[in-house]
């Protein structure tokens, strides 16, 4: 990966707010294809390559985890046909990929019901999981037969089962305990979830953990969003103000508090 700076230069985004979690809905891949006269799993294979630059260009911005979307849980309805080439290329993308995560320091994880997923595919996943645990540049997670309402009723199983060993009483279920039970706990909440391919809808991609997430929807097939297109993201969610439910003068004093510690005692 280039400098930092290197990088950065001429870019429309400033250095001070970049989001630390994008979550990512990767659409369009089909289209892109048939555009082409191309069977859809080209798509998916084009898709793959998109997902490279933009790991990198996270990675030299300083972002400090990803979320992709690669198969929901409704995914499994598709073509028979398109189910098994996404599933070969995703064994063949661990192969190949893993080492070159690795070698940049980018942690991969699984979210979703990975079970599911054939043996072998789940072997790789492990190992690229075991491989790159300690890496600690940027987390890679990849969201596989993943759907959010899946995700909370798990996380709900949970506290169920705790309930029922005695661990906990069901009133004192709060939003704490479960956010601890789902996916990707421990990670803050994804600052900026971006779909491309023209879509305006979340389609049950992480439900729970984009409560407060700015959204960002752009027209452009997965397989054309480039570096450029990861930085015009950025750059609509620099000009949103994020308010968590405060009014606009809260966050202004808020965030004048923050600049005036950042900057040390005044004299
Ligand atoms: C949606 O486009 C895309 C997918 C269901 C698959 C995305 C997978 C990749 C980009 C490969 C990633 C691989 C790894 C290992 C992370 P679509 O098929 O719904 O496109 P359409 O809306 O144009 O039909």
């Amino acid at each position: 990966m280039e400098s930092l700076q290197k990088k950065k230069r001429n870019s429309l985004i400033s250095d001070s707010s970049i989001p630390s979690h994008i979550a990512i809905v990767m659409d369009g891949n089909g289209r892109w294809a048939l555009k082409r006269n191309r069977p859809r799993s080209m798509g998916h294979k084009a898709g793959l390559n998109a997902l490279r630059v933009v790991i990198e260009r996270c990675g030299n911005l300083g972002v400090r985890e990803l979320t992709v979307f690669a198969f929901s849980s409704e995914n499994w309805n598709r073509p028979e046909q398109e189910v098994s080439r996404l599933m070969d290329l995703f064994m063949r993308a661990l192969d190949r990929e893993t080492r070159e995560l690795d070698e940049n320091n980018v942690r991969i994880r699984f979210i979703g019901d990975v079970g599911a997923l054939s043996t072998a595919l789940q072997k790789k996943i492990q190992r690229a999981q075991t491989q790159t645990a300690n890496n600690t540049r940027m987390i890679l997670n990849v969201a596989a037969n993943y759907g959010g309402r899946w995700d909370i009723v798990q996380a709900t199983k949970k506290l169920v089962e705790d309930c029922s060993r005695g661990l906990i009483r069901p009133g004192d279920i709060n939003e704490e305990m479960l956010a601890k039970q789902i996916c990707l706990n421990g990670s803050s909440d994804p600052d900026l979830l971006i779909r491309t391919g023209g879509e305006m809808r979340i389609s049950n991609f992480l439900l729970w953990q984009s409560a407060y997430t700015e959204l960002h929807f752009t027209p452009t097939l997965w397989p054309d969003f480039g570096p450029e297109s990861l930085d015009e993201a950025i750059a609509a969610y620099q000009s949103r103000e994020r308010r968590f439910g405060l009014t606009s003068e809260q966050v202004d004093k808020s965030n004048r508090i923050f600049r005036q510690s950042a900057s040390g005692p005044s004299a």
